[in-house]
């Protein structure tokens, strides 16, 4: 091992030092790729500030590079790049909500990486909550009426309400129906895959259980004993798993600033556990609903 690990509990989370993101061997990467899928978030403290061909060639090391599909933060010169801006004129700031980045993407981006140049001097924190945790967390009968069960994703909502596209016909959203239970294509772990900011509904179930069980689901999701929590400290990067992690960034800082880069990698579609009785599982099933 090249790198320094320091897991943050022994759910979800760990810092990683002497790894240099601008200047990675193969080899490196292969352990932060690695440290990735274990703890589903990580977090770089001691780094540069990355250039945008420096961010998006990192970010792209673990797959082509995800074009948000509705952002008017993506920067003209580099499509796969969004600039995370938040003012004091800012009236609806994006993340503020729990979330799976883009899950409403018939692909949605597998590994987001965010480098936040500029952070407010107290406050700003983003809560990081692991969705293998919540869905090892279920009951057997639970996870028994879950299998096979899809959701109904969208942008529109959240798109329209973040940036503010009030005209009709002024832009488009994406939709896309996923498995409420889905396989990580490298742990093979299942995870729960539903969020407060792009899930519509659940499909496949008669209107009032559908509607019963979103909203245990969503609670159940932002337990925070699947959670950690990243205090920023400047030019420091956080990389999360999007099939297995959810996150919300608090806007608790207001009037100040908070400024960085987003690029996030493209994933796969997402596919529904498989029930392979070989998956890992977590051990921590005392974390109980
Ligand atoms: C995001 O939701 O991608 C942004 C997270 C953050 O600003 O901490």
């Amino acid at each position: 091992m090249t790198i320094d690990i320091r897991p943050l509990n022994p759910i979800i989370g760990a810092e990683i030092w002497d790894a240099d993101l601008a200047n990675l061997t193969d080899q490196q990467f292969g352990e932060i790729h690695q440290a990735s899928v274990a703890h589903g978030v990580i977090f770089f403290r001691d780094q540069p500030r990355l250039s945008p061909e420096q961010q998006i060639a990192f970010a792209g090391r673990f797959g082509p590079v995800h074009v948000h599909p509705a952002s008017r933060g993506v920067a003209a010169e580099y499509p796969g790049l969004m600039k995370i801006r938040t003012t004091r004129e800012t009236d609806v700031a994006a993340g503020n909500r729990w979330h799976s980045d883009v899950s409403c993407d018939e692909a949605p981006p597998s590994i987001t990486t965010l480098q936040l140049h500029e952070i407010p001097p107290s406050g700003g924190d983003t809560l990081f909550s692991s969705m293998n945790a919540a869905y090892d967390a279920l009951s057997e009968r639970m996870k028994t009426l879950l299998d096979g069960l899809t959701a109904h994703h969208s942008g529109e909502d959240a798109y329209r309400r973040l940036f503010r596209f009030d005209k009709p016909g002024e832009a488009s959203w994406p939709e896309a129906d996923h498995p409420l239970v889905r396989e990580h294509p490298d742990s093979h772990r299942p995870a729960l895959y539903v969020n407060r900011e792009f899930t519509e509904r659940i499909n496949d179930l008669p209107r009032l259980e559908a509607r019963a069980l979103f909203g245990f689901l969503l609670d159940h999701a932002e337990q925070v004993a699947f959670q950690c929590r990243f205090v920023w400290s400047e030019n420091a990067i956080a990389v999360w798993d999007n099939r297995c992690v959810q996150h919300h960034a608090v806007w608790d800082y207001w009037p100040h600033e908070r400024r960085g880069h987003r690029v996030t990698a493209q994933g796969e579609i997402p596919i529904p556990w498989s029930g392979d009785p070989g998956a890992q599982r977590s051990e921590n099933l005392r974390l109980s609903a």
